[in-house]
């Protein structure tokens, strides 16, 4: 699949996805942004930029933190997923925040002037998210800083999900995937050089970064419910999976899902699933 169609297949599930993204009964990417910005430190006056900014998960606690003399700007190529990010910042009082509809791969900005660059589970959507990072590195200052999360990849996980799901996904489904998401392809795109630390330190150094450090650790994702879980992931990278999904393929999933994650509840409460996150972070090399 061409760079151009794929993009448009990742907007439009990002686009539908908007109004629900994140906010069925289930926590994933607000803790993980939390955490990222934690990582990153952005301190106040500082200027960032967040790169598929989504609804605003690192966006808002990083915009919050430089305060009014800093300024944040994020970028996604969703539009629906924009303007709800900017409602929110509206909602939090947050006057240093920018929101523009952009393509994250290719930033249309001004060199060195950035002291920060985060994406949340963002980058990993760019075709050749390699050759990204060495444009964001021109957009930072000197000792400026990169900071993003990924999926902690292993040889069978199925894409951009946790260990679990492998059991529970067929691979036979996986064909129907866009081509960009065939696990061949996906391991050429994303586990040859997000797997292996030394990989990544490589990919960062080649991408003009020093000091590079790795973080994996945890999100603890919990969810309502079995179902509340799979009507979760259609808002997020899965709804891809979902939507190239024959009827009956979709039906037997969602049920084969849904008792699979029944059975994870103790006592009534939610469901919990432990999704192992990578955190990266890294200084311009100048
Ligand atoms: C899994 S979401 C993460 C959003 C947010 N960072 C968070 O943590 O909630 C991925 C986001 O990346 C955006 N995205 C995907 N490809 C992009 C691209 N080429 N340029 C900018 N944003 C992109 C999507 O629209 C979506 O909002």
């Amino acid at each position: 699949m061409d760079s151009a169609l794929y993009k448009t297949k990742v907007t439009d599930a990002f686009n539908e996805a908007a109004a629900t993204y994140d906010r069925l009964g289930v926590e994933f990417f607000t803790p993980m942004g939390r955490r990222l910005v934690e990582l990153a430190g952005p301190r106040p006056g500082q200027d960032l930029l967040d790169v598929g900014c989504g609804l605003g998960a690192t966006l808002l606690p990083a915009a919050a933190l430089i305060g009014p003399q800093g300024s944040a700007l994020g970028i996604d190529i969703a539009p629906a997923m924009v303007e709800e990010a900017g409602r929110q910042a509206g909602r939090r009082g947050l006057g240093n925040v920018e929101v523009r509809m952009m393509d994250g791969e290719y930033p249309e900005l001004p060199d060195r002037s950035f002291d920060l660059v985060l994406g949340s589970y963002s980058v990993i959507f760019l075709p050749d998210a390699r050759a990204a990072l060495a444009r964001y590195a021109a957009l930072l200052r000197d000792g400026g800083r990169v900071a993003f999360t990924s999926p902690v990849f292993t040889r069978d996980t199925f894409p951009f999900l946790p260990p679990m799901f492998t059991e529970l996904i067929p691979m036979s489904l996986l064909e129907h995937l866009p081509a960009a998401w065939h696990p061949e392809q996906l391991h050429r795109q994303l586990h040859s050089w997000l797997e292996v630390p030394a990989d990544l330190v490589a990919a960062l150094d080649k991408a003009g970064f020093t000091d590079v450090e790795i973080t994996d650790e945890n999100v603890a994702m919990t969810a309502v419910s079995g179902e509340a879980w799979v009507d979760w992931s259609h808002t997020q990278g899965m709804r891809l999976l979902w939507q190239h999904l024959p009827a009956p393929e979709a039906a037997a999933l969602r049920t084969r899902l849904i008792d699979a994650l029944e059975a994870l509840r103790e006592d009534g409460g939610p469901v919990r699933i432990d999704v192992p996150v990578r955190y990266v972070t890294a200084t311009v090399a100048r």
